[in-house]
């Protein structure tokens, strides 16, 4: 009885802290927003990574920003698909098919810094207007990195991407797509009023799998 005692005592930070992390979580899928955000009141950073993993796991599209050399240095956002896993196994970091960058393309991808940008709103799970901070929306930024054939990551990355867009398996055939992934650099998450919260890449990857 002692030893299990003093088993479970010694043990129990971590696991409480792991407990709580899922059970908002599993809380957070089940309460509209403005509840959840009620509730817990100011995000711990810990909270704040893990939501900005579950905006980042269910989401599958979004707005990727680069630096356009044709337009001498104006920002431009494309529209593109993303995966960070399988449903279920989201890992946080964001795969692409791409074959070129608009506006005119032609210019490399590969190492092309870039912010990739993402909201609450397509889950449905926000009842408020896009731009209401009730909203969560998440801004990543880093380098664009291929991901060559022979990389062991490319199996990960193409069932990561196949699975949740079925349709990108045969674009290659008219263009050649390539995949690449957000290294991160920097994550932003906003949510209520104030400034948007910087989450570490660390906390951010350390969340279990979503
Ligand atoms: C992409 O960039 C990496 C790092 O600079 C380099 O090793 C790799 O050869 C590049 N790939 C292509 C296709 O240019």
């Amino acid at each position: 009885m002692e030893a299990r005692t003093m088993k479970n005592s010694s043990s129990s930070p971590l696991f409480v802290q792991l407990a709580a992390l899922i059970l908002f979580f599993l809380l957070s899928l089940l309460r509209s927003p403005v509840t959840a955000s009620a509730q817990i009141g100011f995000m711990s950073p810990k909270i704040a990574a893990v939501n900005a993993r579950w905006l980042m796991a269910k989401n599958n599209w979004g707005i990727l920003s680069t630096i356009s050399v044709d337009l001498g240095g104006v920002p431009f956002g494309n529209v593109v698909s993303f995966s960070d896993g399988e449903p279920g196994h989201g890992f946080g970091v964001p795969y692409f098919y791409l074959a070129e960058l608009e506006p005119k393309g032609g210019y490399e991808i590969n190492g092309t810094r870039a912010a990739l940008t993402v909201s609450e709103d397509p889950l449905g799970t926000c009842t408020k207007d896009t731009q209401n901070p009730h909203c969560k929306r998440i801004t990543l930024t880093g380098k664009l990195k291929w991901i060559s054939l022979e990389n062991p990551e490319i199996k990960f990355a193409q069932v990561a991407l196949f699975t949740k867009h079925p349709e990108l398996k045969d674009w290659h055939s008219y263009q050649s797509f390539q995949i690449y992934k957000l290294d991160l650099e920097d994550i932003f998450l906003f949510y209520e009023f104030g400034s948007p919260m910087h989450v570490t890449t660390k906390d951010y990857l350390e969340v279990p799998p979503i």
